[in-house]
């Protein structure tokens, strides 16, 4: 295995999740996707996300696994949906719950992640017309000053938005994430709306006392299409597409300032905000792979996911791609800012390809750094099994797996190799710094 250099003492190695997935429906009961889960043929065989791996009451338990690992981060959502399940009424208990939770990883070593939005949000505002209607942001901006106002004395890491794109893509649509709709032009009003939601909850958060210090970003994921067949036109200008208005829209967005939106044969949506620029502290980038599509031949479904006869696929339809993680890296560089990998991990349910995943992706980091991109931390997804949205149980992404019934949690083999490299990382970063010092 290759040396991996170029991590910090302060590098943050951490695992990621967010509420719904870990703690359900039960923990999250008045959110869009605990009402979404219930429709017939909403989820993969019908599952249920119940009380998932009951994270919310098994928080320090947790704790202990991520020391367990040597991981001094952890990224976690806060929900909109529990906090305020009324608009307008905060639910102190829960609020107390979130305190006590950050207090524990603070006192344990972990630095805290927090996420204000990871795809669910309360069943009023979705009513309401949810990231549709502009004019609805100042709830969520309400939402994120309360949140920051309570716990900004102990987290100074946050992400506004998690994949505004994947809300966009996958809500507004295909049609497979609550609300279920499938119209391009609302997928473009949606995607300038969060991102639009995403600079008014950073300036305020900015402007508030603790704003300065405090790190916030936005949170991407990092896809591009691509098509099987480079020479068939029409997966060719399908995948151009998707990765123009879905991925590279976003970047230029917080590059520029500007955003456009493609609706084919109705124009463009345009938008306009020179403040977005400097609207980020950090860039996350959540990368797993690529999309590889290949046409066949169905008029249900023209492309499909696919991977090359040399590639190992992951249980999700796209393939192990360490590299197109460094070209992430390196590309994302250009914006300037720091990068967090807020999200990188595989589903694996045989266990069988995560071992070569996580050395292959962090290598890939690596090399990356060594080539001077500022990356100050590193997320697995997941630190458990959980929930997966749309696809539910079959995707097993956590490094810990989890009893069903006794919720007892068992680390997986191939998650090993994650707890050596973050040793072998520790002990070169000293190893530098020793022979600096003679
Ligand atoms: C996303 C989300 C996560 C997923 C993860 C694995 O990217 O869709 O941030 O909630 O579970 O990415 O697909």
């Amino acid at each position: 295995m290759k040396n991996l250099l170029g991590f910090s003492k302060n590098f943050l190695w951490g695992s990621a999740v967010s509420e719904y997935q870990v703690s359900g429906a039960l923990y999250c009961p008045h959110s869009q996707w605990a009402q979404w889960e219930k429709k017939k043929g909403a989820i993969r065989e019908g599952d249920r996300s119940g009380a998932s791996a009951d994270h919310a009451f098994r928080f320090e338990e947790d704790i202990t696994l991520m020391q367990e690992l040597g991981l001094n981060s952890f990224r976690f959502s806060i929900e909109w949906s529990s906090v305020e399940p009324v608009e307008g009424q905060f639910n102190r208990q829960i609020l107390a719950e979130y305190r006590n939770r950050i207090k524990a990883l603070v006192a344990r070593g972990i630095t805290p992640m927090v996420t204000l939005h990871h795809f669910t949000h309360p069943t009023w505002f979705e009513e309401k017309g949810g990231f549709t209607k502009a004019e609805n942001i100042a709830f969520f901006v309400r939402f994120a000053r309360r949140i920051f106002l309570e716990y900004s004395a102990y987290v100074s890491l946050w992400c506004t938005i998690n994949e505004p794109s994947i809300v966009s893509l996958m809500g507004y649509f295909m049609g497979a994430f609550p609300p279920g709709t499938k119209d391009l032009t609302t997928a473009g009003v949606v995607l300038k709306n969060m991102l639009w939601a995403h600079v008014q909850v950073y300036e305020i958060l900015k402007a508030m006392p603790r704003g300065e210090e405090s790190q916030i970003g936005l949170v991407h994921q990092y896809l591009r299409f691509e098509p099987y067949s480079k020479w068939n036109p029409f997966s060719s200008i399908i995948c151009r597409y998707l990765t123009k208005n879905f991925h590279e829209s976003i970047l230029t967005f917080l590059r520029t300032g500007f955003f456009k939106f493609t609706i084919p044969f109705k124009g463009s949506l345009s938008f306009s905000l020179p403040s977005a620029k400097g609207s980020y502290d950090f860039l996350g980038i959540n990368y797993y792979s690529r999309a590889l599509l290949k046409m066949q031949w169905s008029l249900k479904e023209p492309l499909q996911a696919a991977c090359y006869p040399d590639e190992v696929m992951t249980d999700m339809p796209y393939a192990v791609y360490p590299r197109g993680f460094y070209e992430a890296l390196v590309d994302c560089s250009s914006l300037g800012k720091p990068i967090y990998v807020t999200e990188n991990g595989i589903a694996d349910e045989r266990d069988d390809r995560r071992e070569g995943f996580i050395r292959g992706y962090l290598e890939a980091l690596s090399d990356a750094m060594k080539k001077g991109v500022d990356v100050r931390g590193y997320f697995y997804w997941s630190l458990l099994d959980n929930f997966e949205w749309a696809e539910g149980w079959k995707m097993r992404f956590g490094l810990y797996s989890f009893d069903p019934i006794t919720k007892k949690r068992t680390l997986k083999k191939g998650s090993q190799i994650y707890r050596q490299i973050i040793e072998e990382a520790r002990g070169s970063t000293q190893d530098l710094t020793s022979h600096k010092m003679m």
